[in-house]
């Protein structure tokens, strides 16, 4: 059986928390020894989304406390001195939104192009993430080059929204693709998850689910997280 992996997101985190660093240090390492395969840490700039988290000096920090792999997802209008900050952070995966290179409903090849080799230079697994309305076919150019793919099932900027229904299509466009193609990349699916939604999803070809909310307000966390691999 391949593997199934659950990724507890920071966004639920309050940032307006005065010990926030602290409490971000204590849920990765609440959900590391309930079990978690990877921590999903949710940047957000207050640009790209309306809401701010957290930047790459903290995600260091979190780094220095937590074994998980940090599976970072980039909602931030790109800058390439940000992208080498979160790269130096000991990030394991950082998933760029496709977005952010699209101008006109074209697609800056080159700019992406080179965000994706700075990532591989340093060992970092490279993602493209999609908005739940923005076309697949800006990404399926890129499949075989990415190691995942992250599909927005709600619109990036909060935890706590419903999960929308057509993703279940997308990630079935996604799986038949990388099957007929012998890609690699994993099919990680954000936003809105449950575990009756996390079967389906896996049932459909997804490798990996985030969780913000659910795992958050779970009182028992290995139980919660256990839930969304059956
Ligand atoms: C949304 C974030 C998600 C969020 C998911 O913009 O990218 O990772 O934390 O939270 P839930 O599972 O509550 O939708
Ligand atoms: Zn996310």
């Amino acid at each position: 059986m391949k593997n199934f992996y659950v990724c507890p997101s920071t966004d639920p985190v309050d940032p307006t928390n005065e010990n926030y660093e602290a409490e971000l240090i204590k849920y990765a390492s609440l959900i590391e020894n309930a079990g978690a395969d990877f921590l999903h840490a949710d940047i957000m700039d207050g640009k790209f989304v309306e809401r701010k988290t957290f930047d790459a000096a903290v995600l260091k920090k979190i780094r220095f406390n937590t074994t998980l792999p940090l599976d970072v997802h980039l909602m931030i209008d790109y800058s390439k001195q940000q992208l080498k900050e979160f790269i130096n952070s000991g990030a394991n995966i950082i998933t760029l939104h496709i977005e952010n290179f699209i101008k006109k409903n074209k697609l800056k090849k080159c700019k992406l192009k080179k965000a994706m080799k700075l990532i591989k230079k340093s060992n970092c697994l490279v993602g493209l993430s999609l908005k739940p309305q923005t076309e697949e076919k800006f990404v399926f150019k890129f499949l075989k080059y990415i190691d995942l793919v992250l599909i927005m099932s709600v619109e990036p900027g909060k935890s706590g929204q419903k999960f929308i229904e057509s993703t279940y299509e997308r990630v079935k466009n996604f799986a038949s693709l990388k099957e007929t193609n012998n890609f690699n990349f994993l099919i990680e699916v954000d936003g809105g998850i449950t575990p009756e939604i996390s079967k389906k999803l896996k049932s459909f070809g997804a490798d990996a689910v985030v969780s913000g909310s659910y795992i958050f307000k779970a009182d028992l966390k290995e139980e919660a997280i256990n839930s969304f691999k059956n």
